[in-house]
């Protein structure tokens, strides 16, 4: 009991170290300047990816502010297929800010427009938010025993796939089910690229 007890906290406090580590040579890298200028006209976009703040969403209920967001879309796909940028993690936040904008400026821009209300919610964005930091705490331990190769990549999909129920079930019991798809949908392209890349099922299309 005590023992399996000490054994899950070193994990997590290994998983902490290699975040903080990785995190530290990340920067220390290149930074990708112009990758990184290119996703300055989104900065609700990598609010939403970087920090978990689903709350940043409210910005762009606002018709007006949506309709110039979206007309800068096109500039966007230009600009990444232009910047060269050898941080993995630079390049996967560069990847869900496009398919997230062509989410919303597209199919979703009805339930984000309609839902308004929902997304300026403390309780939306609480509850995102905790599904957020166990899905990050999840993939820190899977990516602590793919390392150790103990974890095959499917680990990772359920995580994913968790996140994505975690995030219908919350938004439907504070807003609606269209706001709940509407927001599932959402971090379903937050992490697609990367989904896409380790191959989940979920994620081929
Ligand atoms: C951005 O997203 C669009 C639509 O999904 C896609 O066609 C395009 O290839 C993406 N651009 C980059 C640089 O990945
Ligand atoms: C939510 O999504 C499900 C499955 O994709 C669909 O059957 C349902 O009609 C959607 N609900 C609303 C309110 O859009």
């Amino acid at each position: 009991m005590s023992c399996s007890w000490l054994f899950v906290l070193l994990l997590f406090i290994c998983a902490e170290y290699l975040v903080v580590h990785c995190a530290a040579r990340e920067r220390g890298k290149k930074g990708c300047p112009e990758l990184k200028k290119c996703l300055e006209p989104f900065p609700m976009l990598v609010d939403l990816l970087e920090k978990d703040k689903s709350g940043a969403l409210a910005t762009l209920t606002y018709g007006v502010l949506l309709d110039s967001v979206c007309s800068k879309q096109a500039a966007l796909k230009l600009c990444l297929t232009t910047s060269p940028c050898h941080s993995f993690k630079q390049t996967y936040v560069g990847l869900a800010v496009n398919d997230t904008l062509e989410y919303i400026c597209g199919e979703g821009r009805d339930a984000l427009l309609s839902e308004a209300g929902c997304y300026s919610r403390d309780d939306f964005e609480w509850g995102t938010y905790q599904c957020s930091r166990t899905m990050r705490l999840e993939t820190d331990i899977a990516t602590l025993q793919d390392q150790a190769g103990k974890a095959d990549k499917t680990r990772f999909c359920r995580v994913f796939d968790n996140l994505l129920k975690c995030i219908h079930v919350n938004v439907e019991r504070t807003c609606s089910s269209k706001a709940a798809n509407f927001t599932r949908s959402v971090f379903g392209k937050t992490i697609k690229a990367f989904a896409k890349k380790i191959g989940c099922p979920f994620f081929k299309l």
